[in-house]
């Protein structure tokens, strides 16, 4: 029970990593809090006893709505993770202005206004632990298609460490996890099957992540083990960034 009574807030949980740490902040004691755009959030709340609140994280009230709701219905807001992300792949040259505002948006702008309606209740208590979704797409490596997602994610980890230094004196911890490929509803939706392989035989422990290998390290940074844990990032990648080329494969027999 590493979590037992604190209060979670969870920012696009309806599905996928989110509703995967959601749960085991749950087995771990937590009360949380989804919030999410997609009103599928309620049933996934419902299931694991938690809260819902149907929000665009891109938008300042929704993120101010989300911290007072949590606020309102649990007393105080001990955990903040701001998941929520798009990861539309198109080539630069095809990438219209509208997308690129879309995608920063929601990744760097949405962790930007999560972060900033948090901070007032956690400064008043003097506590809190703020844990971001960044990737390896950006801040290590890049695949075609990826220019407003990796430059996104890249943004989140600067801002994590900048975060970090200012909240520092209040108790404050910031990080991030940093996933490879993860087999979610969104990746199967938004990529196709070639490039989930093409992924997979990257991947040196052999297969994709799971939505619970991400959320076991956000649960660490979320609990007390981690209290002296702040400004850094967390790879889950299956080993997917150490290869130097394709042939990297020993094998074992
Ligand atoms: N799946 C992967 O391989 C992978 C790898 C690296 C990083 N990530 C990151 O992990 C996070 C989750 O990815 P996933 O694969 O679980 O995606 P997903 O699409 O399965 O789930 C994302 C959730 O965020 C919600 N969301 C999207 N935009 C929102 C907004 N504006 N406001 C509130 N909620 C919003 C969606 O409704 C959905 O419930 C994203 O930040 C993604 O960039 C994923």
């Amino acid at each position: 029970m590493r979590l037992k009574d604190r209060i979670a807030l969870i920012i696009g949980a309806a599905r996928g990593i989110g509703a995967g740490i959601a749960a085991r902040f749950v087995e771990e004691g937590a009360q949380i809090v989804i919030a999410d755009r997609e009103p599928a959030g309620e049933a996934t709340a419902s299931r694991l006893g938690g809260r819902f609140l149907q929000i665009d994280i891109a938008q300042k009230a929704d993120a101010e709505r989300a911290v007072a709701t949590a606020l309102e219905q649990c007393g105080q807001l001990d955990i903040l993770v701001q998941n929520a992300g798009i990861y539309p792949w198109t080539l630069i040259e095809n990438i219209e202005p509208e997308e690129w505002d879309s995608v920063l948006a929601v990744n760097l702008k949405g962790t930007y206004l999560a972060a900033r309606a948090a901070l007032a209740p956690m400064k008043a208590q003097r506590s809190g632990r703020m844990i971001f979704t960044s990737s390896i797409t950006g801040p290590r490596v890049t695949s075609p298609g990826h220019g407003h997602y990796s430059a996104s994610k890249a943004g989140i980890n600067g801002f994590i460490k900048a975060a970090a230094l200012e909240f520092a004196p209040y108790g404050i911890t910031v990080n991030g996890v940093e996933p490879g490929n993860i087999l979610t509803e969104g990746v199967k939706e938004a990529r196709s099957a070639a490039f989930i392989q093409s992924m997979q035989d990257m991947i040196p422990l052999g297969r994709l992540g799971t939505p619970r290998d991400v959320a076991n390290a956000v649960l660490f940074l979320a609990s007390d083990d981690a209290a002296y844990i702040t400004g850094t990032t967390i790879v889950v990648d299956g080993g997917q960034t150490l290869p130097e080329g394709a042939d990297f494969r020993l094998n074992p027999d």
